[in-house]
């Protein structure tokens, strides 16, 4: 059965780690990330975009999703950025026990009445609502966003008593994808210092939170990637932002570019070879791995099943 966000937050709150959500698309990618939480003893959430659903299918992600399930660390299937209220809908009538709806692009006021209206038909049914407030960084979706609109703490309040939304993800300078800083990595932590001082006790959620490891990157471009001005938040600002309240921290970059570069490394080192499941495993033992890493040592979720 799937355990509800609520309570693997509360816990993560509590002893100041986080939980790892992963997107997944694929049977590999999803059974690398479980091997890794079930070999930590780690909970983990399970998060599934508009794009994953329409890729492998909204019917096919929640079976193999139960098959996951019925192992004993705490597992939540989770609606990553649902854009409108039938999205959420068709999540939670169709087994997630999670949803996020992201009105981020909306007004307040919009942002509010689209949010209250999920979390009220969620909160019947038991779901957990995610919601989002300010605007991430660079490229979010396909609105190029020149600067960012980082969240107002007293907005933030504000939101989540008027929504009763059940965590909140916050903009405080990550963005999605692997090109997050031109510069130097900056994140406004007394922003979020703010925040969880004026909400202890409230889960906030991190987005685009992947660390784009440069020995990652330098292994795809050694086996023909071309992947130039890679980066991404050093580990350390992620281990910081767990005690401030981030008890849910988003990675899918990393999972793609550990995915790739395993396929890449597999494929070149195998010409005469033709059976996929020599170039598919690799892709699962790099994906444990990494999940392996985030949970011992950035998250610090390793051993709280
Ligand atoms: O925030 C977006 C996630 O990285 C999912 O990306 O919409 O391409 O599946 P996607
Ligand atoms: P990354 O692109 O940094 O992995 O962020 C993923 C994310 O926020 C999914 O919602
Ligand atoms: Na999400
Ligand atoms: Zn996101």
């Amino acid at each position: 059965p799937l355990q509800s966000p609520g309570l693997m937050f509360r816990k993560a709150l509590n002893f100041r780690y986080a939980v790892g959500a992963f997107n997944v698309n694929n049977m590999e990618m999803l059974q690398g990330i479980v091997e890794a939480a079930r070999a930590l003893r780690s909970p983990v959430i399970l998060q599934v975009s508009a794009g994953a659903r329409k890729y492998a299918g909204h019917d096919y992600l929640v079976k193999m999703v139960e098959a996951a399930a019925t192992t004993d660390v705490p597992i939540a299937l989770h609606l990553d950025h649902g854009a409108d209220f039938e999205i959420c809908k068709a999540a939670i009538d169709g087994g997630f026990n999670s949803v996020m709806i992201d009105g981020s692009h909306h007004g307040f006021e919009e942002n509010i009445r689209l949010t209250r209206r999920v979390v009220d038909y969620a909160d019947e049914r038991g779901v957990f609502v995610e919601a989002e407030l300010g605007q991430l960084a660079g490229v979010e979706d396909d609105v190029s966003a020149e600067h960012s609109v980082f969240t107002d703490p007293d907005q933030a309040v504000e939101f989540v008593h008027r929504t009763g939304c059940h965590s909140l993800a916050v903009a405080i300078g990550t963005s999605h994808g692997a090109y997050k800083f031109k510069g130097a990595a900056r994140l406004d932590f007394e922003r979020l210092s703010r925040i969880h001082t004026l909400m202890p006790g409230y889960p906030l959620v991190l987005h685009g939170a992947s660390s784009v490891p440069a020995a990652l990157i330098e292994e795809a471009n050694r086996y023909g990637a071309k992947i130039e001005d890679a980066q991404g938040i050093p580990e350390e600002m992620l281990r910081e932002a767990t005690t401030m309240g981030v008890a849910k921290i988003n990675i899918d970059t990393d999972l793609r570019l550990a995915a790739v570069m395993a396929l890449r490394r597999a494929m070149a080192g195998n010409p005469a070879e033709f059976d996929p499941r020599k170039f598919f495993g690799p892709v699962r033992d790099a994906i444990r791995e990494i999940v392996q890493h985030k949970m011992k040592n950035v998250l610090g979720s390793a051993g709280r099943a």
